[in-house]
């Protein structure tokens, strides 16, 4: 079989084995965040290898202002729809903010949640929490980083700045000493390229950027940005469509043909 991520017949789920080869190979890879059932099975289509059920669904799909108030409880649900809605990707469930920091044990239990009710494959945390990444990873659950910009860390940052133009020296250490206690993969979310550059050198686990120049071996982008739905979406983001504008008009053709008496047609009628 071959290692590639992208292309041919896969009749299994991607494993964090396949993205270190994808590193090995040089292989450049897509992760999407995806928050129900059917963006998970578009994306699957279009073969993503690596699905994020992001706390991001908080500013992105539960009308919160932003990641903090999310809870165990009200992501689970999502993974679980995630996971029901694709068959070929990786399915990373994000641990929300206070479900993981007050120690390995909590953050095994909440872990293990996702993985028992939920079916995820691999969970998310933010910061150098060492300690916690190797009491997961021995535990048998696959770890992904985050480092840079780390958004529930918002009110401690001052806002949502680009991170390591001073300390940059500090997140690549981090960065070491996430892979050395075991994680799988690193987000590197609005950091210079240039040290994006340097981190993915130097770790031979894969770097996942947003916002940290095209030198990391893997993209990531809130789904909503990537299709234009974002009302004002950040500069890190690019929309490749604009269905914002698709599903307004959509709503307003709907709303005027109901108006006027133009639908229901005979085609949608029963007699
Ligand atoms: O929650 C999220 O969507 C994320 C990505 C931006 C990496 O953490």
């Amino acid at each position: 079989m071959s290692t590639s991520l992208y292309g041919g017949a896969r009749h299994r789920r991607v494993t964090i084995v396949d993205l270190k080869s994808a590193k090995v190979a040089g292989e450049k890879w897509a992760m999407l965040t995806s928050y129900e059932q059917m963006t998970a099975a578009i994306f699957d289509e279009a073969e993503i290898p690596v699905l994020l059920v992001g706390d991001s669904a908080g500013n992105n799909f539960l009308g919160e202002e932003n990641t903090i108030p999310v809870t165990v409880d009200e992501l689970i649900p999502l993974v679980r729809a995630v996971v029901r809605g694709s068959s070929r990707a990786m399915v990373v469930a994000d641990l929300p903010f206070g479900s993981y920091e007050i120690s390995p044990e909590q953050a095994l239990e909440t872990s293990l949640r996702f993985f028992k009710e939920a079916g995820a494959m691999a969970v998310k945390l933010e910061g150098a929490h060492l300690a916690t990444v190797t009491k997961l990873t021995s535990s048998g659950i696959p770890v992904m980083g985050h480092l840079g910009l780390t958004p529930q860390s918002l009110h401690q940052l001052g806002g949502y700045r680009v991170q390591g133009r001073a300390d940059g020296d500090a997140i690549v250490e981090a960065a070491l000493a996430l892979e050395k206690a075991g994680a799988f993969a690193i987000v590197l979310e609005l950091v210079p390229a240039e040290l994006a550059a340097k981190i993915t050198a130097a770790l031979s686990i894969p770097t996942v950027g947003i916002g940290a120049g095209v030198n990391c071996d893997a993209q990531v982008l809130v789904w909503t940005d990537l299709v234009g739905l974002t009302e004002s979406a950040p500069k890190l983001a690019k929309a490749y469509r604009n269905l914002r504008g698709e599903i307004l008009g959509a709503a307003r053709e709907f709303a005027d043909d109901v108006r006027s008496r133009s639908f229901p047609t005979e085609d949608q009628s029963f007699h």
